[in-house]
């Protein structure tokens, strides 16, 4: 009899278990029938892929290698006909409400950045153009100097074919960055002629270090292999102009640098502390007065 009990108990929670297990992933219609506002654009694939990276690799694994984490049921890959028989509408949603062991993501990504990841699962879809490639990055040479006089860099870039042969980059983005104590701070990309070259006008109003120096960094896109080129202590730009004041330490010595700001906290402060001790001082006398009478 009790065993029969147990039994039935158990049917009774398990059963449930085994149903959101096996349930049909419904999405409603006018959900499902939701167009993405996000362009299907290269800018918005890679910023997905990045977004995808961090946020759902873990289980899904990577587009293609059928590499999920083994839950149940199984994360189905990105690239798999059960991810891709869903609607751009669908994606989002499920993506947004999770089930199961899928987390929600309602809260914790903003809603472009989820259609964005939709852009990014929609690259491996067989009716769309893929725009972006999962291909090893190229083998690649970069060379480049500073002309001081006139404030560019000139580059030259090459890549290195199947044939082990270095010939000239065409076409290809450059990017240029400022050195700085905390990562690089992009300052701008140019494109490679038909020469593999390609010259890069520092802008006028970027400020160097005391004595005017920068350093720039070189770089090609993700889709080369190639060592940055650091151009230290190039001297094209304005020099800091540092106040005597700071240098010595003695920041707001005279009125003339002191903010409006910072007066009227000081005064505030001051003022606030005096009538502080004068409300006191004053309590006192009165309890004096009349402890006397
Ligand atoms: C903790 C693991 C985990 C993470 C992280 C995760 N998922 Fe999932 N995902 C799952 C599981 C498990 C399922 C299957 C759920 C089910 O069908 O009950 C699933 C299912 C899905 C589905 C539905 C597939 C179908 O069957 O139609 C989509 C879409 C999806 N995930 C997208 C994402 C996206 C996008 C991210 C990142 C923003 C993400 N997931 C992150 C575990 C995860």
């Amino acid at each position: 009899m009790y065993k029969r009990i147990n039994l039935f108990i158990a049917v009774l929670f398990v059963l449930p278990a085994f149903q959101v297990i096996g349930q049909d992933w419904v999405v409603p219609a006018e959900n499902s029938a939701i167009e993405n506002p996000q362009e299907y654009t290269l800018k918005n694939v890679k910023l997905g892929k990045d977004l995808y990276m961090v946020n759902c690799k873990s289980c899904h694994g990577d587009p293609g290698k059928n590499n999920p984490l083994p839950l149940v049921p199984v994360p189905p890959d990105v690239v798999s006909d059960q991810m891709q028989s869903n609607s751009v509408g669908d994606l989002y949603y499920k993506m947004s409400i999770g089930k199961g062991a899928m987390p929600q993501f309602e809260t914790t990504i903003s809603e472009d950045n989820r259609w964005r990841i939709v852009n990014f699962i929609m690259n491996y879809n067989s009716n769309r153009k893929q725009l972006l490639e999962d291909k090893p990055p190229v083998k690649a040479q970069l060379l480049a100097s500073i002309n001081e006089d006139d404030g560019t860099v000139n580059v030259f870039a090459e890549y290195e074919d199947k044939g082990g042969d270095y010939s000239k980059l065409v076409d290809v983005p450059v990017i240029f960055s400022l050195k700085k104590t905390f990562g690089n701070l992009e300052l701008g990309e140019c494109i490679t002629n038909e020469n593999g070259r390609s010259d890069f006008i520092i802008p006028g109003s970027l400020i160097g270090n005391e004595e005017g120096f920068v350093t720039i960094v070189v770089s090609l896109g993700e889709d080369y292999e190639a060592k940055d080129v650091i151009l230290e202590n190039a001297k094209i730009c304005m020099s800091k102009e540092v106040p005597k004041l700071i240098r010595q330490g003695v920041i707001w010595s005279t009125n003339d640098n002191l903010p409006m700001w910072l007066l009227l906290s000081y005064i505030g402060m001051v003022g606030g502390a005096w009538l502080a001790i004068g409300y006191v001082v004053f309590q006192i006398i009165k309890i004096r007065k009349y402890s006397k009478e």
